[in-house]
C-alpha cells in the first residue's frame, strides 16, 4: 500500500513538472504556476473533505488563504495576451475578458465562503469553489488529449 502511495506520488510530480516542461515565455509560466497553487490548495481541501486525509484547521486555513490569494492575481496574470506553444489558454479569454474576470472573482467570493468547521461544511461550500474550476477551464482552457 505505502509503495503505491509513493508511486503516486512520483508520477504526479514528474507530471507537473512536464506541464511546464519547455514553457518560455515567462507570463505563461508565471500564469501556469498561478493556476498550480489554486489547483494543490484544492486538492487539499478536497482530501479533507473526502477524509482522505483528516481536517486540520490550520491547514485548511492556509489552502484557504492560498486560494484567496492566487485567485485574486488571476486577471493580473492572464490581461497580457501572451502565448506559447505549451499554453493551454484559448483566445476566448481576451475576446470575453469581462466574462472571464468574472469567472476569476466568483472563484475569490467561493474561495472565502469556505467553511470548515466540520467536514459536512467544507464538502458543502467546496462544491461551489470546484464549481467555478470546471466553469471556467470549459470555456476557456484548451481540452487535454
Ligand atoms: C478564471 C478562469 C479560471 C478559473 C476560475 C480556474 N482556472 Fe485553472 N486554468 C485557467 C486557464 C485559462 C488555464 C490555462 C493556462 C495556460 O495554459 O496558459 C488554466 C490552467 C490550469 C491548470 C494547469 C496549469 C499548468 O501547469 O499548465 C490547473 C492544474 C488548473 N488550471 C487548476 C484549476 C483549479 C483546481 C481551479 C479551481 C480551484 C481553477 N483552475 C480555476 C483558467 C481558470
Amino acid at each position: 500500500m505505502r509503495r503505491i502511495f509513493a508511486l503516486t506520488l512520483v508520477t504526479l510530480t514528474a507530471g507537473m513538472a512536464y506541464a511546464h516542461n519547455g514553457v518560455k515565455d515567462p507570463q505563461v509560466m508565471a500564469r501556469m504556476q498561478g493556476m498550480e497553487q489554486i489547483s494543490g490548495a484544492f486538492k487539499t481541501l478536497v482530501s479533507m473533505a473526502k477524509n482522505e486525509t483528516p481536517l486540520h484547521q490550520a491547514k485548511a486555513r492556509m489552502a484557504r488563504d492560498t486560494l484567496v490569494l492566487h485567485s485574486s492575481k488571476i486577471t493580473a496574470l492572464f490581461e497580457p495576451q501572451a502565448s506559447d506553444p505549451k499554453s493551454e489558454a484559448l483566445p476566448a479569454i481576451w475576446a470575453n475578458w469581462d466574462d472571464f474576470s468574472a469567472q476569476a472573482d466568483k472563484l475569490q467570493t467561493t474561495a472565502k465562503a469556505l467553511d470548515f468547521k466540520d467536514r459536512a461544511a467544507l464538502a458543502d461550500t467546496l462544491g461551489a469553489v470546484g464549481g467555478t474550476c470546471r466553469a471556467c477551464h470549459k470555456n476557456y482552457r484548451a481540452k487535454k488529449n
